[in-house]
C-alpha cells in the first residue's frame, strides 16, 4: 500500500532500523525492491532523482512506482529524489509521490531554508513529506547520478559536514520531516574505505530529533551502517551498488550463455541479482528487527 514517509520513518526510528530508499529509474529495479520487501515484509522507499530523468522522464517511470506501490503488501513510499527544481517537485506531488526531496543543499545556508520552507508548505498543505538536506553529499569521481563531483579543495574538508547548531536552526525554520546531512558518505563508487563521522550522526540528531537521511548508502560496511541508524539514520539511500550488482550479473550471464543470447535473460539474471542485493541491504539495516 501507498505510505507515508514521515509515519514510516517515526516508526523505524522507534524500532532503531532504517527504511531502504532505492532508486529505481527502470521497471526491473521497482520490480526487484517491491520483491525483496515483499519477502522480508519490511517497509521500503521508491524513489526516483530529478538528475535519472535522463534515464527515463519522471512522467513515465512515476506512475509505475505508483501502481507497484498501492498494489504492494507492504507499506510503500514513492519519494522525489534530489528535487532541484521548483518544477520537478511539483510535478512529482501532481503525479501522487508522498514525499519529495527539496535539494538546496548547494546555496548558502539562508536561501537553503527559504527554499525549502517555501516546498514544505506547499507539501504539507498537500500532506505530502518533505526531505531536504544540509551539508552536501558529493558524488564520487566514478560516477553517480547526484550530488556534484568536489573541487580539489573541497576534497577530505569536514567543515562540508552538516553543522550540529545550523541543523537545529534550519529544522526549527523549515519545519521539514527528515534531513539528508553530510558525514563522510559520498554518491557512486567508493575509491577508498568510507571514514564516517558517526558523532557528527549523535550531535545533529541530538539537535533535530527528526530522522537523519543517509546518502550514498550503497557500499559502506554493515557495521556502519548499524552505527549509524544507532546514532539516528532512519532512511538510507542506496542505488550504485545495486546497479552494479545487475550490471556484473549480466556480464557474466553473457560469458557463461552457450547458445543462443536473449533479451529477456538477461533482463531476469539481472533482476534477480538486483534483488538479492537488495535483500542483504535490508536486512543489514533491519538487524534489530525482531522475526526477520
Ligand atoms: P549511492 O548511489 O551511492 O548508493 O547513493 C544513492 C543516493 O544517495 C541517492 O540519493
Amino acid at each position: 500500500m501507498l505510505a507515508d514517509l514521515k509515519e514510516v520513518l517515526v516508526k523505524a526510528r522507534s524500532e532503531k532500523i532504517a527504511i531502504a530508499a532505492f532508486n529505481v529509474p527502470n521497471l526491473e529495479m521497482v520490480r526487484a525492491a517491491i520483491s525483496a520487501a515483499e519477502q522480508l515484509n519490511l517497509p521500503v522507499i521508491l524513489q526516483h532523482a530529478e538528475g535519472h530523468d535522463s534515464l527515463i522522464p519522471l512522467e513515465e517511470i512515476g506512475p509505475i512506482m505508483l501502481q507497484y506501490a498501492k498494489q504492494s503488501k507492504v507499506p510503500v513510499v514513492v519519494h522525489l529524489d534530489h528535487g532541484k527544481s521548483f518544477a520537478a517537485i511539483v510535478r512529482a506531488m501532481k503525479l501522487g509521490f508522498t514525499s519529495v526531496m527539496i535539494d538546496a543543499s548547494d546555496l548558502p545556508f539562508e536561501e537553503n531554508i527559504a527554499r525549502t520552507k517555501e516546498i514544505v508548505k506547499i507539501a504539507h498543505s498537500l500532506g505530502v513529506s518533505v526531505e531536504a538536506e544540509l551539508g552536501h553529499v558529493f558524488t564520487s569521481s566514478l560516477g553517480g547520478g547526484e550530488g556534484r563531483v568536489p573541487d580539489d579543495n573541497e576534497i577530505g574538508n569536514i567543515d562540508i559536514y552538516t553543522d550540529p547548531a545550523q541543523a537545529k536552526q534550519f529544522v526549527a525554520a523549515t519545519g521539514v520531516d527528515c534531513l539528508a546531512i553530510a558525514f563522510g558518505t559520498v554518491h557512486g563508487i567508493y575509491l577508498n574505505e568510507p571514514k564516517l563521522d558517526l558523532n557528527r550522526v549523535e550531535e545533529v540528531y541530538k539537535e533535530v530529533g527528526i530522522p537523519l537521511v543517509m546518502h550514498g548508502g550503497s557500499g559502506v560496511s554493515a557495521a556502519d551502517y548499524q552505527r549509524a541508524i544507532d546514532k539516528g539514520i532512519a532512511k538510507i539511500n542506496y542505488y550504485t551498488y545495486a546497479n552494479k550488482a545487475g550490471g556484473a550479473k549480466t556480464k557474466d550471464f553473457l560469458t557463461e550463455a552457450s547458445q543462443e543470447y536473449f533479451l529477456e535473460d538477461c533482463v531476469i539474471a539481472a533482476t534477480e541479482a538486483v534483488k538479492a542485493d537488495y535483500l542483504d541491504a535490508m536486512q543489514a539495516f533491519s538487524r534489530n528487527k525482531k522475526n526477520l
